[in-house]
């Protein structure tokens, strides 16, 4: 069993039509047409439209498919492979996938993606349903990291890039021993893009804080400089928590300097689940 049901946590089953998932208790949650599944009920959305925006979200398949982030999805890929044992078949769970890149940079960089189960899950709808159409052999859903839609101990590894967790919940859909990999910022991440926006600016911690229950394994940090095009250079922007603070004389500066040097910083870290509680 792979999916529960949102609503009463009871297991999902895949009806006869191949259309829809089901509980004992009637729950029925459709396909839809590019594949997703939908199990966010309304009762749990907080908004119309929970995560990201369409806007954002477009700008972030806009920015990570021109390439600039490709050195670290490529990290990713490397730790993986190097945590894969032979002949096993590894479930693996993007969590606040987006529009699902990294899943889409594992299946081609992965030496062992073909032992590689891939599914990812947003509260954002129409990312899930972007990543879906782009990569129908995944398994997306819309659903939220508080409350995961998923058996517990399904999955071998839980990917995080950027993106929120509950760590109780990561514990439950882990397998013992299971790893989480996380991408968090590092100090210097996006310095010279924050130059333009705050006054003053405060470097991130070198070291990630892990969820209670796990041990960390691998600390990788991985920086390089990116020179993107102005249309990427505003994309880049508009994909972070601070584009709100910026108002419309600055994005006008930052669009019009010719030619802007951004460092990227990354913490890569791999731990593992070591205590169910
Ligand atoms: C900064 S983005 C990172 C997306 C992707 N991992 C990437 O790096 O391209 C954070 C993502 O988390 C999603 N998100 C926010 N709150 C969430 C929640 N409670 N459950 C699941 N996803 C959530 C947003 O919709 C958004 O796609
Ligand atoms: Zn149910």
């Amino acid at each position: 069993m792979l999916y529960i049901c949102p609503v009463c946590r009871g297991s999902l089953q895949l009806h006869q039509s191949g259309k829809s998932y089901n509980c004992r208790n009637r729950h029925s949650f459709d396909l839809a047409k590019e594949g997703y599944l939908n199990l966010l009920p309304v009762q749990h959305k907080h908004s119309k439209e929970p995560g990201d925006s369409k806007p954002m979200m477009l700008a972030r398949r806009e920015f990570l498919e021109a390439g600039y982030y490709e050195p670290m999805a490529k990290a990713l890929a490397m730790i993986i492979d190097a945590n894969i044992t032979e002949g096993q078949n590894l479930q693996l769970l993007d969590l606040g996938c987006g529009e699902g890149y990294y899943s889409r940079k594992i299946a081609c960089s992965c030496k062992h993606n073909e032992q590689i189960s891939l599914h990812g899950i947003d509260i954002a709808k129409f990312a899930i349903a972007a990543a879906a159409k782009k990569q129908p052999e995944a398994r997306f859903v819309v659903g939220s990291s508080n409350r995961l839609p998923y058996a517990d101990q399904y999955f071998d590894l839980v990917l995080r890039v950027f993106a929120p967790s509950d760590e109780n919940e990561l514990k439950r859909v882990l397998k013992p021993s299971g790893h989480l990999l996380a991408v968090t910022p590092g100090p210097r991440h996006l310095w010279q893009l924050k130059e333009f926006i705050y006054a003053e600016i405060m470097e991130h911690a070198l070291e990630s804080s892990l969820p209670r229950g796990f041990e960390r394994l691998v600390a990788e940090r991985i920086s390089y400089k990116i020179t993107p095009e102005p249309r990427q250079r505003m994309a880049l922007l508009q994909m972070t928590p601070f584009a709100w603070r910026a108002n419309e004389s600055v994005l006008q500066t930052l669009k019009n300097v010719a030619e802007l040097e951004i460092e990227t910083d990354f913490i890569l870290t791999l731990s593992v689940k070591t205590a169910d509680v």
